[in-house]
Parts: structure tokens; C-alpha cells; sequence
């Protein structure tokens, strides 16, 4: 057995000389290493950069944050996803300024009890933002350590989980565990890739026994993979002297309290343009004339693969009547970006663009 020592030496060096510029990196901010870590859990590095420097740009402190508006806060995660994380974010900085005078607490027992920490969360915090010796397992790590040590059991079980907690543990760095456990999140993004691993470049080439024994792209292994499951949608734009009617979802588990086009989900064999019509019909007391497909957006949110079409339309006759059950506002496209919308619907505003900036409306 390789000595962990060595092995911590190898990837601190490795991590000296090519670790990423990010700008969470500059910080020792505990709360900008929370907000980061929270955005990274289900984003790209690429994708959270902007995102995280606007995020503490409009929220600069956690009573900032305790004190946001709901809605200003959901646009400002709009287009990350997943937006339980924003919410738990902002009711544990609530917990934060009452319970712990607006400071993140430093110990991982008070960090595991606010919403939406976990133990990966806490461990982030705390070797990052605090230098404490707490480990951290995530995708990248279950790849890069499943490699290492050969672990081919299947990778979703609990007794696996636990295996690697521990070796991650064992091999933690005491001295530096926030650099420790960035590099190791950091060989996985950058290096131990699930396909065709730069394993030339990598520090513990000559350690990996997945590499010894060839089976470096079949681990980690994970049996039983999830079907994904296939939906069809259809959204109406409809427009009226300028202004594009768009409603709030309601009661909806995924993007509560967004905004979006109306519509409805639809089987393959039905007349798509009649259900929609009909559809909007019923659920907005609206009368409405289906015109050119607009765009067609394919979507995927954990296992839901979704395709939306989207059609312009018009409303006849062309008086806007009351609307029923949903909230509901006709807004022009300058005012848009007031309302935060998922990123499906954002594709839809951008082909609506597109296609008013070209001129065929
Ligand atoms: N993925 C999640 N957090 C990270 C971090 N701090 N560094 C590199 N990759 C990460």
C-alpha cells in the first residue's frame, strides 16, 4: 500500500501548480465559500463563475441575503436550476442572524442542523472557509478515489458511501484540508474525467490501481441506472399589441413561484395545436389562434427528459378577457427580465428575440 502521505504530498503539489483561478478562490469569506459550494453542488465550474459574482454583488452579506426579497433572489439564481438550494439558502441565513448573530458558525454540528446543509456542505465550509480537518465526497471524489483504490462494488450503495467517507478521511490533509479537498474535487473536473481521463497528467498516475488493471473508465461503477423518463410539452406565446402573456406556475414542486409561458404537457398521438388551444381555453378563459412554431427546446432535469415546442399565437377575438384560476400578467419583452423564468423558458424568450431583432414577426 502506497503511503497516504505521499499520496497527500503528490496531489498538494499538483494542486499548487494548476489549480483553476475561480473567484470563490480569492475569498475567505466564509459566506462567499457557502454560497459557491452551494452553486457548484449540481452546476458546472463555467456555468456558477458569473452567476456566484452577481449572487454576492446584489447579496453581499448573510442579513443581505436573510433580508432579500423572494423574488429577487429566485431571478438571481434563475438559470442555475435546482432552486430548492436557493431557497434552503436564504431560510438558513435567516437561522443565521437569529441564532448566530449573522456569523456562519464554525462547528459541524450547528452547520448540519440549517436547511439545506449536508455533510458534504459542512465539510466545504469548514476545511475551505475555516482550515478544520473535515472531509468532503462528492461526484468527482467518488470518481477520482473509486479509481485510486480499485473500488468496484456498486457505487449508489450505502456500504460504499461509507467506504469512501472513511478513505477520504484517512487521507485528508491535516494541515492544509481546504486545499486538500479542493484538489481533489479539482482532479476530478479537470483530470479523472468519467471519459478518457488525462491519466498522463495526473498525480497519481503511477498509484491508481484502476489505471494497473485497465478499468479506469468502468469505475465508478453504478448498477440498476435510473430509466429516464421522455415528456412532451407545449407552451403558446401569445402576444397582443406588444405585450407577451406569461402566468406564474402554482403549487408546482419543480420552479415554484416562476414565470412562464401557458401551456401543457400532451401525449404523442394527440392534435397538439387543438390540446393547447383548448388547454389555455380552460385553464385562462382565452380564445386563442395558434400561429408558426416558434422554437423547440429539449430540457433535462435529474431523470425528466423534456421536449417543449413552443407556438406563437394571437388572441382571438383579439380583446384580452379576465383571466381565471392563474396568476397572469401581458408584459412587453424590455420588461421580462423582471420576472425570473427557468432556463426552458429563457431559450424561448431568446428565440422570441432573435426572431423580433430579424424582423419576421
Ligand atoms: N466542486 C465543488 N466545489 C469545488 C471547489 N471548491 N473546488 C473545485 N471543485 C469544486
Amino acid at each position: 500500500m502506497v503511503k497516504k502521505s505521499r499520496l497527500r504530498q503528490k496531489l498538494l503539489k499538483w494542486y499548487d501548480a494548476n489549480l483553476r483561478d475561480l473567484p470563490w478562490r480569492d475569498s475567505h469569506d466564509a459566506y462567499a465559500i457557502w454560497v459557491s459550494e452551494v452553486m457548484l453542488q449540481q452546476t458546472q465550474v463555467q456555468t456558477v463563475i458569473p452567476f456566484f459574482r452577481n449572487f454576492l454583488k446584489s447579496f453581499p452579506t448573510i442579513q443581505a441575503l436573510a433580508d432579500a426579497n423572494p423574488q429577487e433572489l429566485l431571478h438571481a439564481w434563475a438559470g442555475l436550476g435546482y432552486y430548492s438550494r436557493v431557497r434552503c439558502l436564504q431560510k438558513a441565513a435567516q437561522e443565521i442572524v437569529k441564532k448566530h448573530v449573522g456569523r456562519l458558525p464554525e462547528t459541524y454540528c450547528d452547520l448540519l442542523a440549517l436547511p439545506g446543509i449536508g455533510r458534504y456542505t459542512a465539510g466545504a465550509i469548514l476545511s475551505i472557509a475555516f482550515n478544520k480537518p473535515y472531509s468532503v465526497v462528492d461526484g468527482n471524489v467518488t470518481r477520482v478515489l473509486s479509481r485510486l483504490f480499485l473500488l468496484t462494488e456498486d457505487s449508489r450503495t450505502s456500504k460504499f458511501r461509507k467506504i469512501l467517507w472513511n478513505l477520504a478521511g484517512q487521507l485528508l490533509s491535516r494541515n492544509s484540508p481546504g486545499n486538500f479537498n479542493q484538489a481533489l474535487m479539482e482532479l476530478g473536473a479537470t483530470i479523472c474525467s468519467p471519459r478518457s481521463p488525462a491519466c498522463l497528467l495526473c498525480p497519481w498516475n503511477a498509484e491508481c490501481l484502476a489505471r494497473r488493471e485497465g478499468l479506469e473508465e468502468q469505475l465508478p461503477r453504478k448498477t440498476g441506472r435510473s430509466e429516464s423518463v421522455e415528456s412532451q410539452q407545449a407552451v403558446a406565446v401569445v402576444g397582443h399589441r406588444g405585450r407577451y402573456l406569461i402566468v406564474k406556475r402554482k403549487g408546482a414542486r419543480i420552479l415554484r413561484d416562476f414565470w412562464e409561458f401557458p401551456g401543457c404537457e400532451f401525449k404523442q398521438a394527440e392534435d397538439l395545436r387543438h390540446a393547447l388551444a383548448s388547454r389555455i381555453h380552460r385553464d385562462l378563459g382565452l380564445k386563442i389562434c395558434l400561429k408558426d412554431r416558434l422554437v423547440t427546446v429539449k430540457h433535462a432535469i435529474t431523470k425528466h427528459r423534456i421536449t417543449i415546442q413552443a407556438f406563437l399565437a394571437e388572441l382571438n377575438p383579439s380583446q384580452p378577457t379576465p383571466t381565471k384560476s392563474r396568476i397572469t400578467r401581458w408584459v412587453r419583452l424590455s420588461e421580462v427580465d423582471r420576472y425570473p423564468f427557468g432556463s426552458a423558458s429563457m431559450r424561448i424568450l431568446k428565440a422570441l428575440r432573435d426572431r423580433q431583432a430579424s424582423g419576421v414577426m
